[in-house]
């Protein structure tokens, strides 16, 4: 992907970008700086294939103020967070231009499928091509990091290392690909078992988990030995010991939260139904495994000629509303169809 900026784009200061999904393999849970949105731990994920986010950023001298169409409605609600991210590329750029921002999902908004993953990575792609910014890949990982950290992976497809960093301002703190999609072309298997919005979102719940939970520093002190072992699987394609890493990152975290004060549960009846088949699947022989956000969707992850036969014992299971089956997708990228998006 290139992040030069087309004479049109510039023209006009507008530009439209794609980005997709990623679910992580080794989970990012807490921060260790509220404002800069740093991580206490580094992590590991995968970019999606078929769910993506497209939005479209005007910057315009002639508005007084930004506004935020989600799916073609104003969602007045998620504005102040896309707001922040306008300052923070206004500020790259040395403008106070206001914005109309359009963006659109293939997939159902904040249910646990990263929806804020997908969509500040497209806004940062967009706005940087928009305002002819021309920052580097690392450059705009560290400012979609600021806006919804795991949005820091979705700059880059196939396998991505999200690192914790030690420097208190953040410079260290971005993703990196590890290994492009087509190299291990895995599947993942979207088992939707709710297509409400989450009740607690990520950063009220990292918050609620650091500050009660008797687990944070064990979390803390145990995540590196995992990022060890599963950049070993990757480098070797070694499926059955990717499996064991995953679901037990996975575990663990929801562990940690759930021993905060109030315990954050996020799987619902049909979600523990669908770990205990992905676990019958596996023991019979089956490439699977599973893994769990902040919400009650399980992603199963199996080697591509399992995912039919995934696909069909998750949609069996009671609960399970909807199930969407994707590859590993590519980087976020301007959408090539300039002349829709240039006035
Ligand atoms: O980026 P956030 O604030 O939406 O947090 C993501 C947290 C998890 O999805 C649960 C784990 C992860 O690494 O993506």
């Amino acid at each position: 992907m290139s992040s030069k900026p087309t004479p049109d784009i510039d023209r006009t200061r507008r530009a439209q970008a794609q980005a997709q999904p990623n679910i992580a393999l080794i989970k990012y849970w807490g921060k260790r700086d509220l404002a800069l949105n740093l991580p206490v731990v580094g992590s590991l994920s995968i970019t999606l294939e078929s769910l993506w986010t497209r939005t479209a950023v005007q910057f315009d001298p002639a508005l007084d103020a930004d506004t935020f169409l989600l799916d073609g409605r104003r969602d007045d609600g998620q504005l102040r967070r896309v707001a922040k991210c306008l300052d923070l590329l206004r500020a790259r750029a040395g403008v106070d231009y206001r914005a109309k921002v359009e963006s659109s999902n293939n997939f159902p908004t904040g249910a646990g499928l990263a929806s804020s993953a997908s969509g500040f990575a497209a806004l940062i792609v967009a706005g940087n091509a928009a305002l002819g910014l021309n920052l580097s890949l690392a450059e705009q990982s560290i400012l979609a990091r600021r806006c919804s950290g795991s949005a820091a992976r979705s700059i880059f497809g196939g396998y991505v290392e999200w690192s914790c960093g030690t420097r208190a301002d953040g410079t260290d703190s971005l993703a990196r690909p590890l290994l492009d999609a087509d190299a291990w072309p895995l599947r993942v298997v979207v088992a939707i078992t709710s297509k409400k919005e989450k009740a607690i979102g990520s950063t009220e719940g990292m918050n609620r988990t650091a500050d009660t939970s008797p687990y944070q520093q064990a979390w803390i002190d145990s995540q590196e030995a995992d990022l060890v072992t599963a950049r070993a699987a990757l480098a070797q394609r070694d499926f059955e010991a990717l499996a064991d890493i995953s679901e037990h990152s996975c575990l663990k975290m929801h562990a940690l939260a759930l021993a905060a004060k109030p315990g954050l549960l996020y799987w619902n009846a049909a979600t523990v139904d669908c770990m205990h088949r992905v676990r019958a699947l596996r023991a019979a022989g089956v490439p699977v495994f599973f893994t769990i956000d902040a919400g009650p969707q399980l992603k199963a992850v199996c080697e591509p000629q399992a995912a039919a036969a995934v696909a069909a014992a998750l949609r069996e299971i009671p609960g399970v509303l909807d199930v969407v089956e994707t590859g590993l997708g590519g980087p976020a990228q301007l959408i090539a169809a300039h002349q829709q998006v240039a006035a």
